[in-house]
């Protein structure tokens, strides 16, 4: 018997690169010949060949091919909508190497790579998304293309309530920030995107069963895509990166978790925001404020503002915060520059609570690590997951006034810090992230409903593959 060999298909940037580099370890653990297709046109700064590179000697069981493409002659269009072209315009490129190796058993494409399903239908291989997000948001993103037509644009709704299958309601403005004008490109191209989608043969999803019982009913009940198959939902995760389990896999340890070494257990609220994550000079004094009004010690990744990030990268921590503020909080707080390694840190047991942006990523591993959110969602599908992580699954609070560019003010970052930390909700809070943690850490397990899931998968495809003959 042969191996079976996938390919994966990222879409462009080193942030949709890392999630399929995690599907690919999965993939890799269960004995699966795995090669992930770069797509690299000459304009892609992003995933530049030395991202690759770096995640290529990381893993060495993976087989990375960087595949030179056109970019799309367009621009001045939309970011969202010039990636798509650009995918588009490799289909080619894709067609031909995906030709040149012995033998492909399905496709796992990333959810901006639609169009390298033509791709697929050409040459009879099976093509599955990877969904790196929750479940409840790929409930929403699939029944998108169905309720838009008949509402407002989301921004003239502002906080009105909108309400999908199988997820709690939402406000307008936690739409992705992508739809929130109705007619734009950019919703064009992602309605175009979500219905798509449901073309693929099935959909695997970075979330476990527990966490998200009642999305997954409704794409299980078809009623997200109501004039169609939903395709089938297999929950494998969570995905994370267990390499840094047990801390120094990388050598050199960080300061910044000695200095977490001396504190008391479960006393720390972290707050890093993801790759992106940059406040203005104004927000960064009132959530300075806040922590110190607050009393609890704290560990904060800083970035320089927005406006900043290209003249200073690195943030000039005296002038941004308030005068004194580093001084005062020096026995209690450590403020670190851009990066630090999060999820090191989460897993330290002097991290109490967690100030996240909800990205999905950083949620799974704030779970691992059994750590209390507070939501700040800054973009992308960040403000979505929010309203599931807080309405749904109970594992976070969320900060109010980041809406529509606003500023947070100290008393509500002090507010929540005091919430959780301190507070007999707060103490529940953490008691459902042990409960969270555990139930993840038995779907993972053998016969848990994610190994189980992937199995289906497994199954799904073999069978599929014996009806339509795919050359193997
Ligand atoms: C999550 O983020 C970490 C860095 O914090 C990265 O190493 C990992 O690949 C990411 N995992 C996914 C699934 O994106
Ligand atoms: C998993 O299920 C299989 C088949 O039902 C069984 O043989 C095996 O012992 C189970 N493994 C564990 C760890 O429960």
């Amino acid at each position: 018997m042969t191996t079976k060999t996938f390919v994966l298909f990222p879409s462009l940037g080193v942030g949709h690169l890392n999630p399929m580099v995690e599907l690919a370890k999965h993939l890799r653990r269960r004995g699966l010949g795995v090669v992930v297709a770069v797509i690299d046109p000459p304009d892609n700064d992003a995933v530049s060949a030395d991202a690759m590179t770096r995640l290529a000697a990381a893993n060495p069981s993976i087989t990375f091919r960087l595949l030179p493409a056109p970019a799309s002659p367009d621009v001045g269009a939309h970011p969202i909508k010039r990636s798509l072209d650009t995918l588009r315009l490799a289909n080619p490129v894709l067609r031909e190497f995906l030709r040149s190796l012995p033998a492909v058993d399905a496709l796992l494409l990333d959810m901006f790579c639609v169009d390298a399903l033509d791709v697929a239908a050409e040459l009879a291989i099976p093509a599955y998304f990877f969904f790196a997000s929750a479940a409840s948001a790929l409930a929403v993103l699939l029944h998108l293309p169905y309720y838009y037509p008949n509402v407002p644009s989301f921004r003239e709704m502002g906080k009105a309530l909108v309400r999908f299958p199988g997820v709690p309601p939402i406000r307008a403005v936690d739409m992705l920030a992508t739809v929130q004008d109705k007619e734009s490109d950019p919703t064009m191209v992602r309605l175009y995107q979500f219905k798509r989608m449901t073309e693929g043969k099935g959909v695997l999803v970075n979330s476990f069963e527990w966490l998200e019982p009642k999305a997954l009913k409704a794409l299980a009940a078809g009623i997200c895509v109501p004039d169609k198959p939903t395709p089938r939902v297999y929950c494998i995760g969570p995905l994370v990166d267990a390499g840094k389990k047990g801390g120094n896999a990388s050598g050199e340890r960080h300061a910044c978790l000695a200095w977490l070494d001396s504190q008391p257990r479960q006393s720390v609220v972290f707050l890093c925001f993801g790759s992106k994550g940059a406040f203005p000079a104004a927000q960064l004094k009132e959530i300075a404020r806040g922590l110190e009004s607050s009393g609890h010690r704290f560990l904060w990744a800083v970035r320089s503002p927005p406006e900043e990030q290209n003249t200073s990268p690195e943030p000039d921590l005296e002038r941004l915060l308030p005068a004194g503020f580093l001084e005062r909080t020096k026995n209690r707080g450590i403020v670190v520059k851009n990066w630090v390694p999060q999820a090191e840190v989460m897993q330290h047991e002097a991290v109490g609570a967690f100030v996240t942006h909800c990205g999905w990523n950083s949620t799974l591993e704030a779970i691992m690590s059994a750590l209390p959110m507070i939501c700040w969602p800054l973009y992308a599908e960040q403000a979505l997951n929010k309203v599931f992580m807080v309405e749904e699954m109970k594992i976070a609070v969320p900060l109010d006034g980041y809406e529509e560019g606003g500023l947070v003010k100290a008393e509500e970052v002090e507010a929540k810090v005091r919430l959780v930390m301190d507070t007999e909700e707060g103490k529940k809070l953490r008691e459902r992230l042990v409960e969270t943690r555990d139930m993840a850490l038995d779907a993972i397990k053998e016969n848990g409903s994610s190994d189980v899931a992937f199995d289906e998968f497994m199954r799904d495809l073999e069978k599929n593959n014996l009806e339509n003959g795919v050359r193997s």
